[in-house]
């Protein structure tokens, strides 16, 4: 570059001429490196570029333009990030985990449009961070994060290093303002090589490629965030001011050719069938890509249909998310356990050496039944892989083989139960193991003892040990006996004095007013947890209508899928269920639902929730503030009056107490999930 140096007398029309001259050629070879991966200069010739520009930047200063390819990194590191309000709020999506949920899913919307033909548009999930850049006049303006979705950070000097990020777009009939989605990513071999450094150095290790992406993003030094390889992959506008393309395998089209990085594998689909096969391609392809994806988005691809099919929530009824098994890890199977469940059915579970899957610290898992264990041949001291989807509880797919030493022992049912020491039976054409002693105290005790549970009945004064002892001596035998007990009864138990009897009864006759949601779940219908429960007291307001509900009325309920209809409905088709329905009934707890709100009340009243580990999509202060603004109050520590823990990686032992407490615990995604739902029931509009 020593002969550019001779140019130093340039005019300043020269100057801007070559300026500009440059600037185009750094954002060609930008877009060939960052975008379209194939560089076509090398490293040292591009660095010369980029130099020459800064050199004749430097010599005329009023040339410089905030678009210029000088200017990425700029600003000094920030206190804290502003917050945006989004114009239009960011979506979620809803999720589907097989071809017949995703058949159900488009039956769901046909059904809505009938006769309209429906053209799909197949994409990747990227495993990232959601963020929104607008557009003025061609030049990036801001750039945000998802947060909320309603609101995000204003994260723009930070996005503006990201190098796959055009500063300014050009070309005919471009929107005068418009915002571009997309995800940021940071890629899996780079990822190996921070962690490697970072090992060497002596500093913490990353969890995982996207909190990384997410922590990158969100360092209030733009400098930190520069000397990150983030990338974006755009997948939808947000919103346009101007005349945009009508459907989005158009839009993707059209951002394409405007410098942004699209993927080149997103497919057009004609059939359902097509965009199956495109997530089997996907999912096969999933391990040689260097970025986290989690699934594939089927879209509508005409934006006419996707109006006409609307939003339901937060989730749009014209898209959905088509998500990849759950992750796994291997670790050593310590000893097999037996439970008696409320039902009597003996359940084996594994103790394992913890180990992390999906950022959490799985201890335990379920081994459902012996044939299970045989079936996959699981052995105690084996290791296993395990598998955590969601929230629910992990399990075991089978052992590692090949780790075999020789020392591994099969397990065998015992045969009677650990509980009552009755004989265990198994029924012909079951697989369960099942103690069928109806006075095995097990079984009621599981169940009585999640009816008086915090989040069931939350019945205060009649802990694991009184429901134990209220057995044992014949008192009760269901959780409806409850409202039978007297305060002469319970003071003639051992250790209970006449005051504690009389909290006990008080505390009992409180919980006849739990609201219908409680009572549901309290009733400890297999699959209906505490959020399933309060979709159905919404739903039905009534015990006797949900009772009286179809499987098929039950599985018509969009978050309701057809393993919980069918329990729902099996449940409540037995003589002895009903006959306890019956019982709480006439024991005047409440079976309806009469919604009022006073003037005032918020959604999340009486709630005191804790934050706990690392969050990636809100700052711990914008988290509890957001608690704050929806009545609930944001502990620091967990006791037992915290009502919900949100654990983000790398939570500790604040975590660990609130297992101890049995205090639910949720993960960012379901807390953001539940902010909209709150949202929503305060009217706040969304769409
Ligand atoms: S479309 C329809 N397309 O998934 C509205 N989202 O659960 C949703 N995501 O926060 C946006 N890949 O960050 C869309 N190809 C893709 C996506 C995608 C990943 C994320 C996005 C959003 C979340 C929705």
């Amino acid at each position: 570059m020593v002969e550019a140096r001779v140019e130093v007398t340039t005019s300043p029309e020269e100057a801007s001429q070559q300026v500009a001259r440059l600037r185009d050629l750094i954002r060609r070879h930008d877009h060939l490196y960052y975008v379209l991966d194939s560089p076509e200069i090398s490293d040292g010739e591009y660095d010369g570029l980029l130099r020459e520009l800064r050199r004749l930047e430097e010599l005329h200063p009023t040339l410089i333009t905030p678009d210029s390819p000088t200017q990425r990194v700029s600003g000094e590191p920030s206190e804290r990030f502003q917050t945006v309000r989004h114009p239009v709020p960011l979506l979620s999506l809803g999720n589907v985990f097989n071809d017949e949920e995703l058949e159900a899913w488009e039956r769901r919307a046909m059904n809505l449009i009938p006769g309209e033909a429906i053209d799909y548009y197949c994409e990747l999930k990227y495993d990232g961070l959601a963020v929104a850049l607008t557009y003025e006049n061609g030049v990036l303006v801001r750039g945000a994060t998802r947060g909320t979705g309603v609101e995000g950070e204003d994260v723009t000097a930070n996005l503006r290093t990201v190098r796959s990020i055009p500063l300014s777009v050009s070309g005919p009939n471009i929107p005068a303002r418009f915002e571009v989605r997309g995800e940021i990513l940071f890629p899996i071999d780079k990822f190996g090589e921070l962690n490697r450094e970072r090992e060497e150095r002596g500093e913490r290790i990353y969890a995982n490629p996207r909190n990384t992406a997410a922590g990158s993003v969100r360092q209030l030094d733009p400098q930190i965030t520069a000397a990150r390889p983030l990338e974006l992959f755009v997948y939808s506008l947000g919103w346009a001011e101007g005349d945009v393309p009508e459907t989005q395998s158009a839009t993707l089209e059209w951002l394409g050719g405007l410098g942004f990085k699209v993927n080149a594998g997103n497919r057009k689909a004609a059939t359902l069938a097509e965009a199956m096969r495109f997530y089997q391609d996907a999912l096969e392809q999933r391990e040689s890509l260097n970025y986290g994806t989690d699934g594939v988005v089927i879209k509508v691809d005409s934006f006419r249909i996707q109006r006409l099919l609307g939003v339901v929530g937060r989730e749009p009824r014209w898209a959905i998310a088509y998500k990849y098994p759950a992750e796994q890890a291997t670790t050593r199977l310590v000893r097999i356990g037996v439970n008696v469940g409320r039902t009597g059915a003996l359940n084996p579970y594994a103790e394992l050496e913890p180990v992390q899957v999906s950022g959490v610290t799985v201890k335990m898992a379920t081994l459902h039944n012996e044939d299970y264990i045989r079936e996959r041949d699981i052995r105690i001291g084996d290791v296993v892989t395990v598998e955590r989807a969601g929230e629910v509880i992990p399990k075991i797919l089978g052992p590692v083989v090949e780790a075999r030493t020789g020392s591994e022992t099969e397990f065998t049912m015992p045969p009677t139960c650990p509980e009552c020491s009755e004989p265990v039976v198994r029924r012909e054409g079951e697989a369960i193991h099942r103690c069928i002693n109806p006075a095995c105290p097990a079984q009621a005790y599981e169940l009585i003892r999640h009816y008086v549970s915090r989040p069931a009945m939350d019945i205060d004064g009649v802990g694991e040990s009184l429901v134990k002892q209220f057995l044992e001596v014949g008192l009760i035998h269901d959780s409806a006996d409850l409202y039978t007990l007297t305060v002469e009864q319970l003071a003639d138990l051992e250790r209970m004095a006449e005051k504690s009897a009389q909290n006990a009864i008080d505390a009992i006759a409180l919980s006849k007013e739990r609201p219908l949601a409680n009572v549901i779940f309290a009733l400890g219908i297999r699959h209906v947890g505490a959020e399933t429960a309060r979709i159905l007291a919404e739903r039905y307001g009534d015990m006797d209508a949900l009772a009286a509900a179809t499987e098929e009325q039950l599985s018509d309920i969009y978050t309701i899928g057809s393993i919980v209809a069918d329990s729902v409905y099996t449940w409540f088709r037995d003589e002895e269920n009903l006959r306890l329905i019956a019982k709480l009934h006439d024991a005047g707890v409440r079976m309806r639902e009469e919604i009022v709100r006073a003037a005032g009340d918020l959604p999340w009243n009486g709630q005191e929730i804790v934050l706990t580990g690392r969050l990636a999509e809100l700052s711990r202060p914008q988290a509890e503030e957001i608690v704050r603004s929806l009545g609930g109050k944001a502990g620091r520590s967990v006791t037992k009056n915290t009502t919900l823990v949100v654990a983000g990686p790398e939570a500790g032992s604040k975590l660990e107490k609130a297992q101890r407490l049995e205090t639910p615990i949720i993960d960012e995604d379901e807390f953001l999930r539940r902010v909209d739902e709150a949202h929503r029931q305060v009217g706040i509009n969304l769409q």
